[in-house]
């Protein structure tokens, strides 16, 4: 009797008590859904909520995601991050001391895309900045050259992808082609790019280009077969450095074209004042240097100051103004 009287008396004091906890939440300010959540903290996180009204840690405890035991670490990147991000990062043993500023770099960038998330993470500390991670993810230079290849997306049309992880198929020929006439070179282009290149062309000759030369365009799966293996013949080991394997050029497309001068090989063309022009212009009429010289390790060529490929004023400008590959523009802003 004695004991029943007693437990009585405990289960009393201790309702007692929950309500005055809860009077004393709800005269602090929680509301009902708040009070619910606090009452079944620990009594050491309760305390907290029990000295005043804290917006911080309420912000952290409605979340769907909260983890009580984590309520620590998510204070720790208060104020510096989103509230769900730190629930998220600290949950899944991301965040931490080490790497808050790598991260805070990495979800900033304009080059960050959502779906590549786990790969920037996996690599974050494999390379010297953040940006380099970035960009060796959004290109997947991460894997082998010729690795995991992928048919070239055609529904993109004059933004199509063509590079050593996207191949042409062996029977792609563009059907609007045209023969390079009116202006020094040879060769067939897309209509319209051929047009823009009418356009650049007219300009060079008012700046005293008039010899810039069409010297390749484009080339048909079966012609850059033969010049790879040509090439792979006597240069084995750095042929995939400068010549496309079949599928994988972008002369196949009708969308790029080789230019030099008279006098100058393709390799001696950087040399020119037309190639510093053709650098910094090229963009006003929808072309981009498709291969630049500080860009080898993202593209997988040596730079090509004579390969311009047509992509369009808007993108062009793009491009040339992010100063990016179109490898990884086609990554963050096509694909
Ligand atoms: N020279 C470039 C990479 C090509 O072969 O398409």
């Amino acid at each position: 009797m004695k004991e029943l009287l007693l437990c009585i008396i405990l289960i009393f004091s201790l309702t007692a008590c929950k309500q005055s906890d809860e009077q004393l939440l709800s005269k602090l300010g929680y509301s009902e859904e708040e009070i619910d959540l606090i009452i079944n903290l620990t009594e050491e996180n309760k305390a907290r909520f029990l000295e005043e009204y804290d917006e911080k840690l309420l912000k952290y405890l409605v979340s769907a995601d909260f983890k009580e035991a984590n309520l620590d670490e998510y204070l720790k990147y208060d104020g510096e991050f989103e509230v769900d991000f730190i629930i998220d990062k600290v949950n899944k043993g991301i965040l931490n001391q080490n790497n808050k500023d790598k991260l805070k770099e990495l979800y900033s960038s304009k080059f960050f895309i959502k779906d590549k998330e786990d790969l920037y993470l996996k690599y974050l500390n494999d390379y010297k900045t953040v940006r380099d991670t970035i960009e060796i993810v959004n290109t997947k230079r991460y894997l082998d050259l010729y690795s995991d290849i992928k048919p070239v997306d055609m529904s993109k049309d004059y933004l199509i992808l063509v590079n050593k992880y996207y191949q042409l198929a062996s029977d792609n020929e563009p059907d609007d082609l045209v023969a390079v006439t009116g202006v020094p070179g040879r060769g067939y282009l897309r209509q319209k790019v051929f047009e823009a290149y009418q356009q650049l062309y007219e300009e060079a000759c008012k700046l005293g280009y008039e010899n810039l030369t069409v010297v390749s365009a484009y080339r048909p799966y079966s012609m850059q077969e033969s010049l790879y293996n040509s090439y792979k013949a006597s240069d084995p080991e750095n042929v995939d450095t400068y010549s496309a394997r079949a599928g994988h050029s972008e002369h196949q497309s009708g969308l790029c074209l080789d230019v030099s001068m008279p006098g100058y090989s393709l390799d001696d063309f950087y040399l020119t004042d037309a190639s510093t022009w053709l650098k910094d212009h090229a963009h006003e009429f929808g072309f981009i240097i498709r291969y630049p010289e500080d860009k080898t390790d993202i593209t997988g060529y040596q730079g090509e100051p004579w390969q311009i490929r047509y992509v369009g004023k808007d993108v062009s400008k793009d491009v040339y103004e992010l100063g990016i590959t179109y490898d990884e523009y086609y990554a963050c802003f096509v694909e």
